[in-house]
């Protein structure tokens, strides 16, 4: 009776343990500790400005997950206005519905559509629905040998800057900072450029002396790439070995010509133990740059 006993708990243990990881989905500690040993290559998509609840916005967006997921990116980066309305619940409940296949981490970055100054609760809303690490509005990741460091360009009193206590915070990161390559994610441009989109001047470029202590930073620290959005289209340009890109193109209305970068589109990154490169795809699956 006893030996039938120990066998059942034997059995009852192994369902459990075989069972419980594909009923649970693992906790985002659980996945960045896991992209930290993530192997010499690597992928992530990169997209932004999708603005979930816009039913014309979330088609395009729906078709572009869709594509994206079949690259097998091991994790996907919002350059930000994840969200139509800033606050509004029912905007992050489609952006979910819109991202269920996402299985990998989709990190998250905080738009002008996501938390508005002027709208109470936005930034409780995005604190509460947005799955950050350390649930920390500007934060830091590692994947293998690289660096992410993804920014809040929009901060009560400090819109448009990165400056006081979280310019100390990243060049604390910077400094202290052992990966092979580094990744800037923030909302709005540094470098926008006049004729290409809406907001030229009044970007992390309204400010221009903090905007070059920014700039000065990364370079100082060797940022190879930083991605941006706030602008609906694509622009990359290479200022002092930086590669500003601007990916803007995830579903809202267009603010450019297809020959000036106004295309919905997702960028594949890939990193190769020094190299990294990156593909630029449209909505109609169509590779428009590669870098
Ligand atoms: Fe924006």
């Amino acid at each position: 009776m006893q030996r039938r006993k120990i066998i059942a708990g034997i059995v009852l243990i192994l369902l459990v343990t075989v069972v419980a990881p594909a009923s649970q989905e693992a906790s985002l500690e659980q996945k960045l500790a896991s992209l930290e040993k993530i192997g010499r290559k690597f992928s992530f998509v990169v997209l932004g400005d999708n603005r979930a609840g816009d039913p014309t916005c979330d088609a395009v967006y729906a078709k572009l997950i869709a594509s994206a997921l079949e690259r097998k990116p091991d994790f996907l980066i919002n350059t930000g206005d994840q969200i139509d309305k800033p606050g509004n619940l029912t905007n992050w409940k489609r952006f979910k519905e819109l991202s269920r296949d996402v299985s990998v981490p989709y990190f998250l970055t905080v738009g002008n559509h996501d938390v508005h100054v002027e709208v109470a609760g936005s930034e409780e809303a995005y604190m509460d629905q947005a799955d950050l690490p350390g649930k920390e509005i500007y934060y830091s990741f590692v994947a293998g040998n690289s660096l992410f460091l993804v920014l809040d360009s929009y901060i009560k009193g400090e819109d448009k800057r990165i400056t006081g206590e979280q310019f100390a915070w990243l060049q604390m990161v910077l400094s202290t900072s052992r990966e092979k390559h580094k990744f800037v994610v923030v909302h709005h441009p540094l470098f926008p450029e006049k004729g290409k989109g809406k907001h030229h001047g009044n970007s992390l470029d309204r400010y221009p002396a903090e905007r070059d202590l920014l700039h000065g930073l990364f370079k100082q620290y060797g940022v190879e790439y930083v991605f941006m959005g706030h602008e609906h289209l694509y622009l990359r340009k290479t200022i002092d070995g930086i590669a500003y890109i601007i990916t803007g193109g995830g579903g809202a209305p267009l603010y450019a010509d297809d020959r000036n970068g106004g295309f919905h589109h997702y960028l594949l990154m890939t990193v190769d133990g020094d190299n990294v490169t990156g593909e630029v795809v449209d909505v109609n699956g169509k590779a428009r740059d590669r870098f």
